[in-house]
């Protein structure tokens, strides 16, 4: 089973060393557009294995996208990342026609290839590629929802002092600062709804922190966060891969789910082998419902940025 990472920077060559890492992809192709940077990060991430202990295969190409045919899954992290102070809306302008060529590239040359989808402003440029692929629905999945809940669990234990393995949670809707969902009356530490053991000004500080992650981890490093996105990648792949069937919020193309349509927004699905199985429909409270109507409407207009 082949994987391609298209961009071989902070986020795509950390979400190939994590593939590598868990040893269930018979190879990552690693695709950027700086001459030589794809086969060095291959190459030394190769000089790794001897002593990590895996047996994936990892090359790397400058824009030669005929190494790539028959890839099952393709992740796209081409494009820039922002610097402190910026939102994910801002890089729309240069990372739309990076990410629509690269689509174009991949479909090429692995026709049912599943795409996962990570440049920002990612809902969007999501979409983008299922108006411009040609891929069916189920083969397209924005990367928003795996990190920002990952984050939202971290800031979990945070408040609650407990290891983070006792939490769980989940983030929907938009992934940006504002349309972020974290939905805390689901939240549990060991099945215990969280709300149990935080007071609402807690909650309303997990929540704040979880939907500022990025802007926070962004002016900490002078650019995005990469270890985290990487690592939430590597779990989707390998739900695919090994058809685990993964509840994971993702950014799917909705279809009325969630009263919405022709828009890409984190929702939770089953992923498995093929790509996304199915969308879940867990009932939301109305003051959640508001919030993810709210960012739809925001995801929309950046939306409507887009030239095809
Ligand atoms: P980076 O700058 O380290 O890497 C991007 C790579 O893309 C560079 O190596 C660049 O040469 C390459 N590239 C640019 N145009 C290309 C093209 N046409 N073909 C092939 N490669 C090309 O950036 P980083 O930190 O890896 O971030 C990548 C993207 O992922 C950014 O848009 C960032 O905002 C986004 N991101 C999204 C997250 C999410 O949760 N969805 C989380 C973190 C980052």
């Amino acid at each position: 089973m082949k994987v391609t990472v298209v961009g071989a920077g902070a986020v795509g060559a950390s979400c190939a060393e994590y593939i590598a890492m868990k040893d269930f992809a018979a190879e990552v192709v690693l695709v950027d557009i700086k001459e030589g940077f794809a086969e060095g990060k291959a190459m030394d991430l190769m000089q790794t294995a001897s002593l990590n202990g895996f047996d994936t295969k990892i090359t790397g190409t400058t824009g030669d996208y005929s190494k790539t045919a028959g890839s099952k899954v393709a992740v796209i992290t081409s494009g820039i990342p922002r610097k402190p102070g910026m939102t994910r809306e801002e890089l729309i302008g240069i990372n739309a026609g990076i990410v629509k060529e690269v689509t174009e590239n991949l479909v090429k040359h692995s026709p049912n290839v599943i795409i996962i989808v990570v440049s920002n402003p990612m809902d969007t440029m999501a979409y983008l590629v299922h108006k411009t692929s040609g891929l069916p629905k189920n083969q397209i999945i924005g990367m928003g929802g795996a990190l920002d809940s990952a984050r939202f669990k971290y800031r979990l234990a945070e408040a609650l002092e407990c290891p983070i393995s006792d939490v769980d949670g989940m983030v929907i809707a938009a992934h940006s600062d504002t349309g972020m969902l974290p939905l805390m009356s689901k939240a549990t530490r060991n099945g215990v709804p969280v709300t149990e053991f935080l007071d609402e000004a807690k909650q309303d500080h997990v929540a704040e922190e979880t939907k500022v992650g990025g802007a926070t981890l962004t002016k900490l490093l002078g650019t995005s966060a990469w270890y985290a996105p990487g690592a939430a990648v590597s779990v989707m792949v390998q739900s695919i891969l090994c058809d685990h069937k993964k509840m994971i919020p993702c950014s799917l193309m909705l279809d009325g789910e969630y009263g919405e349509s022709d828009i890409c927004l984190g929702v939770p699905a089953i992923i498995g082998k093929n790509g996304v199985e199915r969308i879940v429909e867990i009932s939301l409270t109305d003051a959640e419902k508001e919030k993810f109507a709210t960012a739809a409407k925001a995801v929309r207009e950046v939306n409507g940025d887009l030239k095809f």
